[in-house]
Formats: structure tokens, sequence, C-alpha cells
């Protein structure tokens, strides 16, 4: 393993930031923690840099304990291996480019052939010959990019991003994510990272792990997430969800849904359920068309490759095996 978090807690006064938290990580896996705002991510993440000291559990880094509240073990920072990234860059301003990336290598006096892996860092994010700038001077994707190449530049196993796209508009987001795990896979980094995006989750990530109230509810690989949510928040947090009409033969505390993309209005075989529904609402998203449309009372969204007129009553199909059951929650 990579990463060991056993029993992790923070508070903060009387917020349960993290209640106590089990997750393992094996070597070069790219994982994501994922959940709407004030779930925990944040603080597990800055818990694992050693930028957060924990109240209870034990952290292990590559088959180094870390942190240890029962043996008083707390490594800081910077003597953890980790390569961490911001939201918001975390640049100074005053240092140029090369000097940035330079500098965590210089505040541990480890510059041995400085020049040389800087540039060498610069150049794995397409930043070769941008030493001499000012990150004023650069573009958010360009002070994003330096702010990467800070993070590998001392060579770390582990490194940490804490919603590192959040402050980009949408096309650069989707280049840098790309280039994000371009680069994770070539230097076989094991990677944490966090996004409240369930998108851009589940398109960089071998494993996601959704969040809510600090407490992980799922993990799983990105298709196994969507396809089977284990309970209804997370059904609606990572897609669009349909849920059946109860006349599908859902049993009481169950809930039987479906993914949009999983509907047809051809029949595909004998097997498949039908429905009818009326079309509300369409709208034109470029690839397809999605609509808005009652069924038996559940309201569900349907692409279509043709737009549907809104009135109609169309007839769909689903295969059986694209029903997936959720238990209802107790709370
Ligand atoms: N330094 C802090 N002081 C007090 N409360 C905090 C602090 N940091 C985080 N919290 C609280 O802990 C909870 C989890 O926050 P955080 O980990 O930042 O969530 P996320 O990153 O998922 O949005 C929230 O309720 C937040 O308000
Ligand atoms: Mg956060």
């Amino acid at each position: 393993m990579s990463i060991t978090v056993e029993n992790v807690e923070k508070n903060f006064g009387s917020v349960q930031a993290l209640k106590p938290t089990n997750l393992e990580i094996g070597s070069g896996e790219f994982i994501s923690l994922v959940g709407p705002s004030g779930c925990g991510k944040t603080t597990l993440l800055r818990t694992i840099a050693g930028l957060e000291l924990p109240d209870d559990g034990k952290l292990t880094l590559i088959d180094r304990v870390v942190f240890s509240k029962p043996d008083g073990i707390d490594v800081p920072a910077e003597n953890r291996g980790v390569g961490m990234v911001f939201q918001d860059f975390a640049l100074w301003p005053h240092l140029t480019v090369f000097e940035n990336v330079a500098f965590g290598l210089r505040a541990r006096k480890d510059t041995d052939r400085l020049k040389e892996r800087v540039q060498w860092a610069l150049s794995r994010v397409q930043l070769a010959g941008y030493d001499d700038r000012y990150p004023k001077q650069l573009s958010g994707g360009q002070q994003q990019r330096v702010s990467f190449a800070r993070a590998i530049v001392t060579e770390p196993k582990i490194i940490l991003l804490d919603e590192p796209l959040s402050a980009l508009d949408a096309v650069l987001r989707e280049g840098l994510r790309l280039m994000l795990r371009s680069l994770a896979n070539e230097l076989g980094l094991t990677a944490v990272y966090v996004t409240h995006d369930q998108h851009e989750a589940m398109s960089i990530s071998d494993r996601i792990v959704v969040m809510r109230d600090g407490v992980m509810l799922q993990r799983g690989i990105p298709e196994e997430v969507y396809n089977k949510p284990n309970q209804l928040f997370i059904a609606e947090f990572v897609g669009k969800t349909n849920f059946l009409p109860e006349s599908n033969g859902t049993a009481p505390g169950e809930l039987k849904m479906t993914r949009p993309e999983r509907l047809t209005v051809q029949r595909q075989s004998k097997q498949d359920l039908e429905f009818t529904g009326v079309v509300e609402m369409v709208s034109y998203v470029g690839d397809r068309y999605e609509a808005h449309l009652d069924v038996e009372g559940k309201k569900w969204v349907v692409y279509f490759e043709e737009r549907p007129d809104e009135g109609d009553r169309v007839t769909l199909y689903l295969a059986p095996k694209f029903v997936h059951t959720i238990k209802e929650e107790t709370e």
C-alpha cells in the first residue's frame, strides 16, 4: 500500500470534520475524494499531507508511519515526501516561475543539479522556456501548471491535489485533467484528488470515494459507483437518476432506478421493460436532446437523437440488467 489511513479522525471544536476513517490506496493508484462542500475532503487531504493534526488514528505513507496518536508520531509535512497542489495555485507573486518551482528544493537545501531538475519539472508540464516569467504574466492554466511542476520537482511518490482545476474554465479544465492523469501515470505517482465535481472524479480516477458529513459512504471504480450506488444520496450526486414507477415491482423500502442513457426508443429484446412517458421539456445540448418526461408520475430525463416535441407520448425500453435497486436510507 502507498497510503494507509487507519481510524483517523479530526474535529474542529464541535464539528466532526472527519469521523473515524479507514482507507487504503495502492501504489500508483489515482483516487478521487468526491462529495458536497463541507463533507471533509480537504480535511482528509490536509491530514495526509501533515498540514492538519488529526485527533486520533494512524497514517502510513509507503511503509513509513507518519502519524500515530497512540505512539506519539507526527512527521512534519515537509518530511512526508508528498507533493501538494492547491486550488488557488499558491504561487509566490514576487518570484519567477523558475524560483517558484525551485523554492521547495532551496528550502530543503537540496540544490544539487537544481537547474536541471527545475527545468525537467517545467518541461513535464509543457512550460519549458517560461523560467523567467512572473506568475502574473501567465494565464490561470499556466499558473496551475507551474504549481504541478513545483509539486513534482522533489520527485515525490505521492501527490495530493485539492480541487486543482476548480478555478479554471471548462475547456482548460478538461485539457489539464488529461495532462494530470498522464503525468501521474508516467511518473508512477499515487494520487489523491479532491473535487466536488463528480464528472471530473469519474473521468480521472481509478477509484472514487464518495463522502458526506465526514464519512466515506461508498468507494469503488467509477462504473460501480455510477451504476450501482449504495444509497439514494449517491445515486443523485453522481448522475441523473430515473426512478421506476412502483408498478415495476418495487418492494417497500426499496427504490429501483436506472440512468438516462440506458433507455432506448427501440425495443432491443423481448425481455425489455416498457414505459410510456409524456415529454414535458426538451433542451438541445449539442450532442443530443435531453428531455424531461413524466413517466407514471415519475420525473425522468431521457436522451434523444432527434428532437421530440413537448406533449409527445413516447414509449421507452429498458433492459432489465440496467435496473439497479437501492435500499432506502432509514435515517
Ligand atoms: N480550520 C477549520 N476550523 C473550523 N472548522 C473547519 C476548519 N476546516 C474545516 N472546517 C469544517 O470542517 C468541515 C469539513 O470541511 P472541509 O474538509 O474543508 O470540507 P470540503 O473540503 O469537503 O469542502 C466543514 O464543516 C468545515 O466548516
Ligand atoms: Mg475543500
